[in-house]
């Protein structure tokens, strides 16, 4: 167990959100097919994760998003929620198989019609919408085509962000093409712990290559059909560290620095697909001409989800990139062991800022895990969880005052939810969910954080939705002319 005064960092006194300039997005994040459970209403088809939870052990317990925290039928509870919380921002993803069910081809409007109840209620409460189009639901027809290895996958994706784009685009002004794409990619297609469970190189590859260009087309499809749109996308990063200072283990530490942040960042920003990876994967991606720079259409912002950092040795018999994480004795760690390392969330912001100078960067996730429990009085009195939070958002105080454009905050996660392969007994919510009543309790972490926006608000002096959006637009056109 951590106990609070064993997580490295500083508490956030509150004179120190100073930092946090005006308009900065307070915000919580969450996934479709984590919350939203009615999976088989309005028209929804299936994705390869209603899929992959009906394999046998690939998800514990043998736990489904089927209900999941049933937010297709509570968004508006929901929704009074965060403006309760004091949110300023909301990040949900839109589910692709909701939208178009056979990925492609007709699209489904009671499916758009949940979206577009969302976003006006979000609106309706001063909340900002920040809409991932995919996080990781891709619809199951399109896994039968050949899924993300399939190049026409990236294609669909265009399309569908076209019709979703065009449907929110007048009120939804942040979009995200992609979230963590690494997951879907290594953990889907290398490792197979994720859907759609495949372990094969040969999978992997091309499927995270047309991943990053389902990324740029998508950008394009969004910017065409809502022009003032501003896209980013979201990547898992980490620190990437070696386990001793053996050559084996430094080298091994390079190699998933490669796997695990260049392989997404450097073609995004231009750099083209490290070379270096392409010989420790042994198969090359299947580029075409032009896709390079599609794939590196500028961005508005980058957003960062960050939980743990990465320790790494040699492991020259396992999967490519023969790398393997250890958790060395002694850190402190979250209920699902993940080690708390708030230094490094600063680390990783400053890195991206200097190699590859976002005009905006967003925490799109951060949070922790921990099995929780309910007082008779109904409070949870999460305390490892509020010192974490703390923790990550000093770190994001000092990334700022040396430099890092940070723009905004999405605490993982608004509710406790479905955890993929985890299932539901580790809870990231701020709000308690009792999944046999649907019942939500804000934790004291969701206390704090509302305390800790609240404050922040004092500090500028209160904003509306409007008002914050235009002080963000201030700040970024300062940036362009430095
Ligand atoms: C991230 C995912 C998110 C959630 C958190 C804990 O990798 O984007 O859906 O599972 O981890």
């Amino acid at each position: 167990m951590t106990r609070l005064d064993d997580i490295r960092g500083r508490p956030v006194p509150i004179d120190d959100l100073t930092a946090f300039g005006p308009g900065f997005a307070w915000g919580a994040a969450t996934s479709a097919y984590q919350v939203e459970g009615a999976v088989a209403e309005d028209g929804r088809a299936p994705s390869i994760w209603d899929a992959f939870c009906r394999v046998p052990g690939a998800v514990a317990r043998g736990e489904t998003g089927d209900t999941a925290c049933d937010h297709y039928h509570r968004w508006a509870e929901d929704v009074a929620l965060m403006k309760a919380l004091g949110l300023g921002a909301y990040r949900f993803s839109v589910a692709w198989p909701r939208v178009l069910p056979a990925g492609g081809g007709p699209v489904n409007p009671a499916g758009l019609a949940f979206y577009d109840r969302l976003v006006d209620a979000l609106l309706e409460a001063g909340i900002e919408p920040h809409a991932t189009l995919y996080h990781w639901d891709l619809p199951q027809a399109l896994q039968d085509r050949g899924g993300w290895p399939s190049r026409d996958t990236a294609e669909r994706f265009a399309e569908y962000a076209a019709v979703v784009a065009a449907a929110l685009g007048d009120r939804v002004a942040s979009w995200a093409t992609l979230n963590e794409p690494i997951c879907a990619a290594w953990l889907g297609h290398l490792q197979g712990v994720m859907a759609p469970g495949v372990a094969d190189v040969r999978a992997a590859v091309p499927a995270s290559y047309h991943l990053l260009l389902a990324h740029g087309l998508g950008v394009q499809a969004v910017r065409a059909a809502a022009p003032g749109a501003r896209v980013g996308i979201v990547n898992l990063l980490t620190d990437c560290e070696p386990g001793s200072d053996r050559e084996e283990d430094v080298a091994a530490a390079r190699r998933e620095d490669g796997h695990h942040n260049r392989w997404w960042l450097d073609p995004v920003h231009g750099r083209g697909l490290p070379a270096d990876m392409i010989e420790v994967y042994g198969v090359e991606p299947p580029v075409r001409g032009g896709d390079l720079a599609a794939i590196a259409a500028p961005l508005d912002w980058l957003g960062v989800n960050y939980y743990r950092r990465s320790v790494n040795v040699a492991d020259p018999d396992g999967p490519v990139p023969h790398t393997r994480q250890i958790t060395p004795a002694g850190t402190p760690r979250t209920g699902m062991d993940w080690e708390i390392h708030p230094d490094r969330l600063e680390k990783i912001l400053l890195r991206v800022t200097r190699e590859y100078a976002p005009r905006s960067v967003m925490v799109t996730e951060n949070g922790s895990a921990y099995t929780d429990t309910v007082t008779p009085d109904g409070a949870v009195h999460d305390t490892e969880r509020t010192a974490y939070l703390e923790a990550h958002l000093a770190a994001c105080a000092s990334a700022i005052r040396a430099g890092v454009p940070l723009d905004g905050y999405f605490a993982w996660s608004l509710l406790d939810n479905f955890e993929w392969a985890y299932g539901y007994a580790q809870r990231f919510g701020l709000v308690h969910v009792d999944f046999a009543t649907q019942r939500r309790a804000v934790k004291d972490s969701g206390h704090r954080y509302a305390e800790i926006i609240r404050a922040h608000r004092d500090l500028h002096g209160h904003q509306d939705l409007q008002g914050r959006r235009d002080l963000r637009a201030h700040r970024l056109a300062g940036r362009s002319l430095e």
